[in-house]
Formats: structure tokens, sequence, C-alpha cells
């Protein structure tokens, strides 16, 4: 017998306003033919002025309560999963714990930019199996608007503004890969690469500051290092690419998530992809995408899930989950 950390409820939030690629042709030199040919996007969602992503966060949490029928109180933690936090501190989780009028248990934020979801489900992975919490809040929620360059179209296109959650509670397995919930994860990092994706703002400079990337260096890591880490999480599991129901990958771009699904040997009738209604949400994308993929009917009970994301860092990793 062994813990799981298992899927309770999964609920979203995407902000009102839907800005079309067509609407970047009246401020930058760009096409819709452009944008969508190179990633893959055709629309993102933009917050509101003065939505923060604590706001989206929130009403993240809430659909996820209620699709997993529990209160605020039947919570031991919160994890928010973001880059693009409200203020440098106090953190986007307790300022949710608040907002759900949650009084007890733990919330903190995990940055890993766009494996924050990936790292985050993790963290609670560890909690749940060392017994330190039972039912945990995992949410990813980012608001990018707020930190792009508007006069960098190699950037400003590509991201947009969503939250998504889980909720995952311990549950008993019997300890092989038919149990549900999380069965192997792989996180990893490497600051050498810091400066291939960063913001230019923060304590250092008193400036919340812009997105930078050099995108087809992200680009020439990606792939690679995505089937890696997949391979290696399936590996842990004692699983291979040919027991994957569905791959559930970070959507920055479609030829990077075709390409890693080629290398997992995963064909594209299994990979849930929402790049082109969402754009990059960074930590948001994959929670997004794990409920669009349950309402359109393609994640069922039971699947085989992996999920793996690379972002600013570099910090990537995979999931292994059965839901
Ligand atoms: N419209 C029109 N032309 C553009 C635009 C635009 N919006 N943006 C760039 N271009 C031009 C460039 O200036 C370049 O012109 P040049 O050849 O005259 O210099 C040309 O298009 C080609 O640019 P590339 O950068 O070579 O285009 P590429 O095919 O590499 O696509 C992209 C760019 C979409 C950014 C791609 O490299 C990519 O997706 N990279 C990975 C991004 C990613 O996955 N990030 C994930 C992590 S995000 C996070 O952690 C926050």
């Amino acid at each position: 017998m062994s813990v799981r950390a298992v899927v309770r409820g999964v609920g979203h939030y995407l902000p009102e306003r839907v800005v079309p690629n067509s609407e970047f042709e009246k401020s930058l030199d760009t096409t819709d033919e452009w944008i969508r040919t190179r990633s893959g996007i055709e629309r993102r969602h933009f917050a509101a002025e003065g939505q923060t992503t604590s706001d989206l966060a929130t009403r993240a949490a809430r659909a996820t309560l209620t699709d997993a029928g529990l209160e605020p109180a039947d919570l031991d933690a919160v994890i928010v999963a973001t880059s693009t936090a409200d203020f440098t501190f106090p953190s986007a989780a307790t300022m949710v714990q608040a907002e759900l009028g949650m009084t007890g248990g733990f919330a903190f934020d995990v940055q890993a930019v766009c494996a924050g979801f990936v790292f985050a489900l993790a963290n609670a992975n560890a909690l749940i199996v060392s017994g330190q919490a039972r039912r945990v809040l995992v949410i990813g929620a980012e608001t990018f608007s707020r930190i792009m360059d508007w006069t960098d179209r190699s950037t400003c296109v590509l991201f947009g503004d969503g939250a998504g959650a889980l909720i995952l509670e311990a549950t008993k397995g019997a300890g092989t890969p038919e149990d549900r919930g999380i069965l192997a994860t792989d996180l990893n990092s490497d600051g050498r690469f810091r400066d291939i994706l960063y913001v230019d703002g923060g304590v250092s400079t008193g400036t919340t500051g812009h997105l930078r990337m050099e995108g087809k260096e992200v680009f020439r890591h990606a792939i690679e290092k995505l089937a890696k880490t997949a391979h290696t999480a399936l590996d842990k599991a004692g699983l291979d690419g040919a027991d994957v129901d569905w791959v559930v990958p970070h959507q920055a771009n479609i030829r990077i998530i075709t390409g890693t699904a080629k290398k997992m040997g995963v064909p594209m009738d299994n990979v849930v992809v929402t790049v082109q209604d969402h754009g990059n949400t960074s930590a948001a994308s994959i929670p997004l995408a794990l409920y669009v993929g349950r309402q359109r009917g393609q994640i069922k009970e039971g699947d085989l899930i992996v999920t793996e994301a690379i972002g600013g860092g570099l910090a990537w990793g995979a999931v292994v989950l059965r839901w």
C-alpha cells in the first residue's frame, strides 16, 4: 500500500477579453499569418485593468472547489505557481487563501516560470505522500500581459493571461502503475541558461521589468529537454510512451508540442492542444489544458497523462499521473 496524490477536482478561469492576432497588426509590423504559422497561436485572453493574478487564481480556486464538492476549510494547503504575483510579497497563495476565507493550513508560491505548475505538482505530491497534507489546492495563474514590452513583436504576440487548478487528495493505492494519482515526477534546472529567457526588472532594479527572450535559443533546448524529462518520468513510473493516453504539454508553441510528441513516440491524436486559444499562459497553461481536455471529453478517469514544461531558468520537468 502507498499513499497517492489523486486528482479530486479541476477548474479554470480565463479573463473575458479575447484578443485575436489581427489586433497586433494595428500597432506592430506583424501578421496573423506569421503568428499562426510560427507559434500556432490564434487568440489569447488578457486580464482587465486592475485584475490581478490572485484574482484569476481565486476564481479558478472557487471553480475547482465546486468541481470537487469541497469547502475551503477542507484544504490543508494552497500552492500557486506563478511568476507574476500581485506583489513582491506576500505570496499570491496567501492572498488566495484569504479571499477563500481559509484561516487554517498553509499557502506558498512556486516560481519556476513556465515549468511552475509541474514544480508545484511535484511539491504538492511530496507534501501528500510524506503525510504533511491531505488535500492540496494547486493553482497555476499568470498575468503575463503585465510584463510584456508592447513594442517587441518577437515576444508580446506569444503570451496570454489565465488560471487553472487541481485539488489533489491523499488516497491509498496499491503502489503499482495502475493506481490513480501522481505516479512519478522529474524536475530539472540549469541556471547557466538564465539569460535566454528572463525579466529585466525586480528588486535589484526597482521596476517590474519586461520579458526578454531569445526565442530561437529557447526553442533549441525545448524539444530535446522536454522529451527527455517525459521519458525519465515515465521510466520512474515503470511505464513508456506506448502506455500514455494523453500528453498535456506546456502550451508555448505548436511546433515545440508536435516536435516533442514525435520524439516521445506519441501521436498528435493523443496530445491536448489549447495553444491556439490561450497563447502561452506560462504556469497556467497545463492546468488550463487539463481542464479543457476533460471538458472536451478527451481526459477520462483512469487515463495515463504526462505533463511536461520548460521555462525561464532554464527550469523544466514532467509529471506522470493517472487521472
Ligand atoms: N511578426 C513578424 N515577424 C516576426 C515577429 C512577429 N511577431 N517576431 C519575430 N519576427 C521576425 C524576426 O524578426 C525574424 O526576422 P529576420 O529573419 O529578418 O531577423 C523572423 O521573424 C524569424 O524569427 P525567428 O526568431 O527565427 O522565428 P522562429 O521561427 O524561431 O519563431 C518563436 C519565433 C515563435 C519565438 C519561437 O522561436 C519560439 O516559440 N521559441 C520558444 C519560445 C518558448 O517556448 N518559450 C517557452 C518558455 S516561455 C517562459 O518560460 C516564460
